[in-house]
């Protein structure tokens, strides 16, 4: 469990992805096609979107990545790394596109090349039963949530709350709020409501207010246009051939595409 270094940890990581020196220039449009692969980036600990079942990496941006590769002609690699360090990475040339549930948020699009929203969804308080689950509750309480995320700031500007603690991931989260080391946790929808089910915790745990409504996106390293675009014109062929509407019926029983 860390201490959130408030307001340090997106200015520094954007720092670090708008002047990363290390690791290989981004590949173009061009160069990927000519390798015949195109290297994906996601974390690999969000379900259901990109998550392990057993060794298997698996999920909704999962399954959308390697049919946008397909409807690429690519072969699709996946490269597994912790949240927080993929928008650096990706500029860094690690991978070509990340598909890991990132907000598109004004500080991130300084950073990054954000493609159109591939879902929709929002940012909730969750508690066990009799716990804090509005903003108003919040005060006095500590909330928990992931390290790198687009929340960490809007829980701290909550008036009151008394600290934002973040972990490396949801799982992490959840058990500190089962444990009691935490009051609240803070994450996005569907993954709670996936969570909560697996572990069999809907009921004990609860799901409250939204403080936030996201655009949840894929990027590619800041300024590669081409690849934005083709990867852009492949999601809608996606969305309209039937695709995208039955992978989200099967990660999510609807469609969370946006509105
Ligand atoms: N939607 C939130 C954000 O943009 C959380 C995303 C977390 N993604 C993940 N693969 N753990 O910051």
């Amino acid at each position: 469990m860390n201490r959130v270094p408030a307001l340090l940890t997106p200015t520094l990581a954007l720092t670090l992805a708008l002047f990363s020196i290390a690791g290989a220039a981004p590949r173009t449009l061009d160069q990927i096609r000519a390798a015949g692969t195109l290297k994906l980036g996601t974390e690999g600990a969000f379900p259901p979107f990109n998550f392990y079942q057993q060794k298997t990496l698996t999920g909704f941006e999962v399954d959308l990545g390697n049919a946008l590769g397909q409807a690429l002609g690519l072969k699709v690699q996946w490269v597994v790394q912790p949240f927080d360090g993929l928008l650096v990475a990706l500029n860094q040339g690690r991978f070509d596109a990340v598909l890991a549930s990132h907000a598109v948020t004004p500080e991130r699009q300084k950073a990054v090349t954000f493609l159109k929203p591939h879902y929709c969804s929002a940012v909730n308080i969750v508690a066990k039963k009799g716990g804090p689950l509005t903003r108003r509750a919040l005060a006095g309480k500590t909330v928990g949530t992931q390290i790198g995320t687009a929340q960490i700031p809007i829980l701290q500007a909550i008036p009151g709350i008394k600290d934002v603690r973040t972990f490396p991931n949801d799982q992490t989260v959840l058990t500190a709020l089962q444990a009691g080391r935490v009051d609240a946790w803070s994450s996005n929808g569907p993954v709670v409501a996936y969570m909560l089910k697996q572990t069999g915790q809907a009921g004990r745990i609860v799901i409250g207010e939204a403080i936030s409504n996201e655009r949840n996106a894929g990027a590619v390293a800041r300024g590669n246009a081409a690849l934005q675009g083709a990867l852009n014109t492949a999601m809608a062929r996606l969305q309209t051939d039937g695709t995208y509407a039955r992978l989200s019926q099967k990660w999510f029983g609807q469609d969370i595409r946006c509105p």
